[in-house]
This record gives structure tokens, sequence and C-alpha cells, in this order.
């Protein structure tokens, strides 16, 4: 069997659409036949359970601090697609100490031999549980959207990870475009300035319009390839996924 591969959704800015891509991703994979699972690393302010409209029982901290088995902590919402939620409103999550992150680590280790593939939504800005999430995954897919406030923000992610991590690559996945065009020249604009000045390698992973499917989709608390598999954005996300599925 092959061993899972850990994938990190990360922007830097909120509110780019990591946590509806990732769900998104996560219905295409396990619909083209991988067992998937999501982790919802934003330990704070948990969000996966609200756009699945999940009953949790057990959170990330649970696990933290009781121990036992994880596997108990994740919810199945298809055959093969789990979800291991995270708790909102603690603020202690956002910052896990060295203690906390070594037992994460451990409970992500022997949760992901269950799975395919295993996805790290995480939270937005450059705190350590975001760096830690993306230090601990195989691949880190930056999520950016054509507005320069993300840009700056993907690129100061980038900046941090590749200086204080020493990670060298990073797959981008462009959100909210107006057209495919805007979505390649938004991706050649980061991938320059990763290149010139921390000699980075980034790698185009696709472009996702900006379409009214993602926000009723949001607001249905259900998937937008589920809801509206026509839909353009629904189209994006599964050449995505094949593309993730083929690395
Ligand atoms: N491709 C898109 N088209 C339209 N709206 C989008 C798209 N992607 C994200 N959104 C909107 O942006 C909001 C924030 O997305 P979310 O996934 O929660 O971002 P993040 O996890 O990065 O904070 C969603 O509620 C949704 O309405
Ligand atoms: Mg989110």
């Amino acid at each position: 069997m092959k061993p899972p591969v850990m994938l990190c959704v990360t922007s830097g800015k909120g509110g780019v659409g990591k946590t509806s891509l990732t769900v998104n991703m996560a219905f295409a994979l396990s619909r083209q036949g991988h067992r998937v699972l999501i982790v919802d690393g934003d330990l704070g302010l948990a969000n996966i359970d609200v756009l699945l409209a999940l009953n949790v029982k057990q959170t990330i901290r649970d696990v933290l601090e009781r121990g036992g088995d994880p596997m108990e902590a994740v919810v199945y919402v298809e055959p093969n697609l789990g979800i291991l939620p995270a708790s909102s409103g603690v603020p202690e999550m956002v910052a896990l100490g060295p203690d906390d992150q070594q037992q994460l680590g451990d409970i992500l280790g022997s949760i992901s031999a269950h799975f395919d593939y295993v996805l790290l939504d995480t939270a937005a800005g450059i705190g350590s549980s975001v760096l830690w999430f993306n230090s601990f995954a195989a691949r880190n897919i930056v999520v950016v959207t054509p507005d320069p406030t993300s840009l700056t923000d993907a690129y100061a992610l980038i900046k941090v990870l590749s200086r204080d991590y020493g990670l060298d690559s990073f797959y981008l996945l462009i959100n909210q475009v107006a057209s495919e065009q805007e979505g390649r020249q938004t991706y050649e604009t980061l991938s320059r300035v990763a290149k010139q000045f921390l000699n980075l390698d980034t790698t185009f992973l696709g472009a996702i319009p900006q379409d009214k499917a993602v926000t009723r989709a949001v607001r249905e608390q259900s998937p937008f390839v589920l809801e509206a598999p026509q839909s353009k954005a629904a189209q994006a996300i599964l050449q995505v996924a094949a593309r993730v599925a083929g690395l």
C-alpha cells in the first residue's frame, strides 16, 4: 500500500477560500476512489464542521487532552471521507506549545495510515500552528486570489516557511478569478517574485473562478461539487483534484 500523502492548504490571508476549496477537493478525491481525511487545522476557530453541518462530538482538543484512539474523533461524511474536527472559541488552541505539537504530530502520523490523502486546512496568519502544519506536511498548497493583499500575505508566508523551515517548493492554487487568464497572470506574478527574491520554485495547481455556486453552497452548508456539479467552480476543482492525485 502507498503511504498517505499529506497536503497542507494555507494562504496567509483569511477569507480567500482555503476551507471551501479543501472541502470540495476532498469530496472530489474521495469520489475518485481515494480514502481522504480532512484535518481542521484552524484549531481555535473551527470551520470544516460548519461547512458540512456536522454534529461534532470530539475534537482535536479532546484527543490531545484525553488521549485514546484518535480515529474515534473522526466523523465520516462519505464512506471514504473522514473529518477530524477542531474546537471553536478556544484561544489556547491557537498557538500550540512544542509538547502539544509533538503529540499532534504523533496523532496525525498514526491516523493517516487509514487514508490515501490527508488534507490539512490551516487558519489564516503566520502563527506558530500555521507554520507547524505547513512544516509537517509533505506538500504545501498556497491559496491566493488576485487581490494584492492576498498576494503579499501569500508571499510573506512563503518567505517565512522557506527561511525558517527550509521549505522549497509550493503549489499555488488561484481562487476567485474572473477568467482563466487572470488566474494565470496571478500565478505568474507570485511565481516570479518567489523565484527572484527567494529562489523558490512554484507549481501552478489551477484556477477556480469566482462563482455564485460557491457562495450558495457555503450558505447551504454543503459542498459545491455536490450541490452544483455543473458549475464552473466544481469543474475547476475536479481538475485540481485530478492533478493532486497525479502528483
Ligand atoms: N471561488 C469562489 N467564488 C465565490 N465565492 C467564494 C469562492 N471561494 C470562496 N468564496 C467565498 O469566500 C468565503 C470565505 O471562504 P473560506 O473558504 O471560508 O476562506 P478561508 O478558509 O480562506 O478563510 C466563503 O464563505 C465563500 O462565500
Ligand atoms: Mg478557513
